[in-house]
């Protein structure tokens, strides 16, 4: 790795997990990040992404051990997951995150949480939420692709917490966070994993996250 590329920042915080900062990802990364990437590499270079982002997440649901017979009459002994899956994406842009998941996981049922940022106070609202009735008893992975300052994420959270879906069983998926973000997201949300791509530098005063990529919504849907 070039000792000059910019790499996440860490985290400390024990339910952080930060992918690996592999001179791949940070090439997809470049790609995405670049003001001058069009729509059709925009999305091709973020589908890639989120497919490691997916891969990573399903590292961190629970397995039992499962003993099979190969055809060669001998028996391995090895895992399969414990539990039933299912994914919530945040509109509009975590919808973006849904075919990845899709490509991991067959038929996997998916329900969406409507939340915009206001754009003058930046305040998440809440507009419209479609779930799986048995939500509860299900693990969830929490699907948006940008963390900014974390108000979505958590009344995301709020919303899978009053249906009955214990904190423990969600997973938050995300490319790009601000360290702000992360701090407010983990202390409003104990026992919520998060998976991150990216620790970026901060936010700005439109509380955008910094580099970052922009409106990733705007970017992988309409510009
Ligand atoms: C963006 C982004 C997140 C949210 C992050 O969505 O996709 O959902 O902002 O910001 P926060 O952490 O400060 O809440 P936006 O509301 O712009 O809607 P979009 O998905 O339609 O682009």
């Amino acid at each position: 790795m070039s000792k000059s590329a910019t790499l996440s920042k860490s985290s400390t915080l024990p339910d952080v997990t930060v992918l690996p900062q592999t001179p791949q990802l940070i090439a997809l990364f470049t790609m995405i990040r670049d003001v001058k990437t069009q729509r059709g590499d925009f999305v091709f270079y973020s589908n890639r992404i989120i497919r490691m982002m997916v891969e990573e997440g399903l590292n961190h649901l629970p397995v039992k051990e499962l003993e099979v017979s190969t055809p060669t009459d001998l028996a391995y002994k090895g895992l399969q997951f414990e539990g039933k899956i299912c994914g919530v994406s945040i509109m509009r842009a975590g919808e973006a995150m849904e075919q990845g998941l899709r490509d991991c996981c067959r038929s996997v049922r998916i329900g969406k949480i409507l939340i915009q940022r206001d754009e003058e106070t930046a305040d998440a609202k809440l507009f419209y939420e479609k779930l799986p009735a048995d939500i509860k008893d299900r693990y969830v992975l929490l699907l948006d692709p940008m963390l900014a300052t974390g108000g979505s994420a958590i009344m995301a959270v709020e919303v899978l917490l009053s249906k009955g879906v214990p904190a423990n069983r969600i997973l938050f998926l995300n490319l790009i966070s601000s360290p702000e973000g992360i701090e407010t997201f983990c202390k409003s949300c104990p026992g919520v994993k998060i998976i991150t791509g990216f620790i970026d530098e901060g936010l700005n005063e439109k509380r955008f996250v910094v580099p970052g990529l922009g409106d990733f919504g705007d970017r992988y849907y309409c510009l």
